[in-house]
């Protein structure tokens, strides 16, 4: 069946400014890292694909590693591009990133030149696309010079291989460091991917007023925890959820009675709210304008269906997020 886009796709989702760029984001985008890779059913992938795009979801975040196996999800999401939705493709922001280890030998890792470059270009011919529309150095190397990851990022925009330009991991410091090396070159950094959560707020020590001071957007992921901050985990461990397969980020380790009380808590504020968690949680990183998207993932349309709810109520009121504060202290 040829897919179509429905018509009304683009009245309800809000889309916000990237930093100081003229680029808008849409507040959710949808990541492929879990879910879409050759292991998993492609037209479960390809169903969550079409919908997100329904919904407004114009911006797809990939990496090179992204499956497993790695390269596999930018090979599903190069499929059903090319199937279904290449009428579409000016009206999408397709993100891939290189940093972590991909292949053997010393240029299929961290941040040098020779890898940055020989990455998108493998990524590029996996997902049969010309250019992508933000390419990320995915974590800081600490061996090679940040002048060298930062020329080969000024390059690679100049080659017409990515139209901008961001930053994954990279500390508040490293940031500032990057952004001025990257202004210089003439191609401004246009935005930051760290994670952050109600359950992990490391970016508002620092990295937040470098990236306002920079005038650098952010896009955050992670945003429910691996699917913690929903109601995946409220009775136990279902088999077919992240924590119930071979996550090493999310595990029967990591769904501790303690955090599980703070869920059952925030849950409550949640419902009052008349809101699912994961409604709430999403609400939350959007709060005060600071994150220009929530980078979510899904392993099924009902979950997208779910988040993107989350834009019929975005606001907290102060004594909400007290209680909130109370209880994540
Ligand atoms: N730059 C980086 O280093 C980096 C690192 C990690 C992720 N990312 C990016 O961020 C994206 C999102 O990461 P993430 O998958 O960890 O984000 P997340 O949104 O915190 O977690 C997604 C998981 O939560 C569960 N979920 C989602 N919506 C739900 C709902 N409405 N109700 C119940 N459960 C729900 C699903 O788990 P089940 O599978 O259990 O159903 C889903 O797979 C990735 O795809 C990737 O693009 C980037």
């Amino acid at each position: 069946m040829t897919y179509v886009a429905d018509k009304s796709r683009y009245e309800d989702m809000k889309y916000f400014r990237v930093g100081k760029s003229g680029l808008k984001l849409p507040a959710v985008s949808l990541g492929l890292w879990h879910n879409f890779g050759g292991n998993d059913r492609l037209e479960n992938g390809r169903a969550m694909i079409h919908r997100a795009f329904d919904l407004g979801i114009t911006h797809f975040d990939l990496a090179n590693n992204y499956g497993p196996p790695p390269g596999s999800a930018e090979e599903t999401f190069g499929k059903v591009l090319k199937q279904d939705m290449a009428a579409y493709r000016d009206q999408m922001i397709i993100s891939t990133k290189a940093g972590y280890y991909m292949w053997e030998g010393p240029y299929g890792d961290w941040g040098s030149r020779k890898y940055l470059v020989s990455s998108l270009d493998q990524s590029l011919k996996r997902m049969d696309l010309e250019y992508v529309d933000i390419f990320y150095h995915h974590r800081p190397d600490p061996e090679t010079p940040l002048e060298e990851t930062m020329a080969a990022l000024d390059h690679i925009v100049r080659s017409g291989k990515a139209l901008y330009v961001g930053l994954s991991n990279y500390s508040a410091e490293q940031t500032a460091q990057a952004s001025a090396i990257l202004k210089q070159l003439g191609t401004p950094c246009l935005i930051h991917q760290p994670s952050y959560s109600m359950f992990n707020r490391w970016i508002e020590d620092g990295l937040q007023d470098v990236l306002d001071q920079e005038g650098i957007g952010s896009i955050v992921f992670s945003p429910l925890a691996g699917g913690l901050l929903t109601n995946r985990y409220l009775d136990g461990i279902p088999s077919d959820s992240r924590a119930g397969g071979p996550s090493v980020f999310l595990n029967s380790n990591s769904i501790t009675e303690e955090k599980l009380a703070k869920v059952r808590a925030l849950n409550e504020i949640a419902q009052s709210r008349g809101q699912s968690l994961a409604q709430m949680a999403l609400a939350w990183v959007l709060r005060g304008g600071r994150v220009t998207s929530a980078l979510i993932g899904a392993s099924r349309v009902e979950q997208i269906d779910d988040n993107v709810a989350v834009l019929s109520r975005l606001d907290f009121s102060g004594d909400e997020l007290q209680a909130i504060e109370n209880i994540l202290a």
